[in-house]
């Protein structure tokens, strides 16, 4: 059976621990579809060009701390933004999100161009300073470099970029349920996300 769970965006919003607890309790797969541009973009940074870059992109460049760093995420909403680069992966996120036993995708565009067919479509959201301040405590607690302001000012810079963008920009898809988490525990947040997919689940018999 494929039942995908498409979950979108903008950064520090929940997205990354919503999908994983989502694919946890119900058994499916999990693609962190970030981790793609993410990695196309530290290959950037280190002299590739974008377009190669996602050409040859192998599961092993999906690992790794470096590619959690604010430098990373830059470059990769600057790569993101490459109509070839978003084309060239777009089969190998289409493949994972209909494969056997269900997926989770989390993302920008999972719901809006990815897979539009997804049984269960969610815009995790929040507001710029929930997740401004969460994306600091976080680069705080990995011992990074980092000011409230400026942590704020990417978030902004990022949002901006990704949400204007003319290929795949940040939008709900159609249908799409939203959960804001701004003033929401994780534990909430994960049971609002559980309880769509169950009742998806549910309906299916
Ligand atoms: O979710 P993230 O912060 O790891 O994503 C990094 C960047 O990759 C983000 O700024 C925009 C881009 N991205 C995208 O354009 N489409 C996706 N499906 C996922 C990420």
């Amino acid at each position: 059976m494929a039942f995908t769970v498409a979950i979108d965006g903008p950064a520090a919003a929940g997205k990354g621990t919503i999908s994983k607890a989502v694919a946890a309790r119900f058994g499916f797969a999990h693609l962190d579809t970030g981790l793609l541009y993410r990695a196309v973009g530290a290959k950037v940074i280190a002299g590739a060009d974008p377009v190669e870059a996602a050409l040859a992109l192998q599961p092993d460049d999906l690992a790794g701390e470096g590619l959690r760093s604010p430098a990373v995420a830059d470059a990769a909403s600057r790569v993101a933004a490459i109509p070839d680069v978003r084309a060239v992966l777009v089969e190998f996120q289409r493949a994972f999100a209909r494969r056997e036993g269900g997926a989770v995708l989390d993302g920008r565009d999972i719901g809006t161009v990815i897979c539009p067919e997804a049984e269960v479509k969610l815009f995790v959201t929040a507001s710029p300073d929930a997740r401004a301040g969460r994306r600091y405590a976080e680069l705080v607690e990995r011992g990074m470099e980092a000011t409230p302001e400026g942590v704020l000012a990417d978030v902004e810079a990022r949002d901006a970029r990704d949400s204007g963008r003319a290929v795949a920009p940040l939008r709900p898809a159609e249908g799409a349920v939203v959960i804001d988490t701004s003033g929401l525990t994780v534990a909430d947040a994960v049971a609002a996300a559980t309880a769509v997919v169950r009742a998806v689940l549910d309906g299916r018999g």
